[in-house]
């Protein structure tokens, strides 16, 4: 579904991104790990078009979306949920779920209540503004306006940033319920346990490189992961 091709990524001189390779098959779950500073979201933004790269290319759902406009990738089923989420404070959870449909023109009852069905807690607080929502709801938020537009596959950076343990778990158990519905994701973390449990493959990002790669389960009992990453 997703093919990324040796790509390499500057900010000016900065070379965040060093021949970066990997693939999303349809269905997965795949987590990139990586601390702080390693380059996660800057892949991300390149997938979506945010930021391009110096060389390769990057396959979506059989087409060449190297050059393609941000807004057109998001129209061939590819979303992103931000770092930090980015939703509208000043707006309602109703007004920033239609704009995660404005592309689409899905703004139908049924879009909304799909989204609804995944986070009852939003459907409650649905007139109420963003900046009022606790932090995992305001994550809620970001999930669901990613779905508006009906993505096949759903990119998510650290969506467990900020949340405590319990918020956390929640928040993968959606993650983990809307793949079973037939999105593919590409998950992005420096939560690695939570992260590594719940992909079926996980690569390690260190400072612009993939340096390890697996099974979910196999990186979990992986010693330099352990000791990097999951503080044992
Ligand atoms: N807008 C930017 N301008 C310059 N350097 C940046 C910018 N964004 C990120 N970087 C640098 O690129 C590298 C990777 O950053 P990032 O992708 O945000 O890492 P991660 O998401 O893994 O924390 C870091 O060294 C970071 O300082
Ligand atoms: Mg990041």
């Amino acid at each position: 579904m997703l093919k990324v091709n040796d790509i390499n990524v500057y900010y000016g001189p900065i070379h965040a991104i060093k021949g970066i390779s990997f693939e999303v098959h349809p269905g997965e779950i795949v987590a990139l790990i990586g601390a702080n500073g390693a380059g996660k979201s800057t892949v991300l933004r390149t997938i979506s078009g945010l930021l391009r790269t110096k060389t390769g290319s990057i396959e979506f759902d059989g087409r060449d979306i190297t050059k393609t406009e941000a807004h057109k990738i998001v129209n061939l089923g590819l979303a992103h949920v931000p770092e930090g989420r980015r939703i509208f404070l000043q707006m309602t959870v109703m007004e920033n779920l239609e704009m995660g449909a404005y592309t689409q023109k899905v703004d139908s009852p049924k879009a909304y209540e799909r989204i609804f069905h995944h986070f009852p807690r939003l459907k409650e607080r649905r007139r109420q503004l963003a900046g009022t929502l606790s932090g995992g709801e305001q994550q809620m938020l970001a999930v669901g306006r990613a779905l508006m537009s009906r993505p096949k596959l759903m990119m998510m950076d650290e969506p467990s940033l900020g949340l405590a343990p319990l918020i956390v778990r929640g928040i993968f158990e959606i993650i983990r319920e809307i793949n079973s519905r037939g999105v593919t994701i590409l998950l992005i973390e420096q939560n690695a346990n939570m992260a590594l449990q719940t992909a079926d493959i996980g690569y390690v990002l260190e400072t612009g490189r993939i340096t390890l790669t697996g099974s979910g389960a196999e990186l979990l009992k992986n010693a330099a992961v352990k000791e990097a990453y999951l503080g044992a």
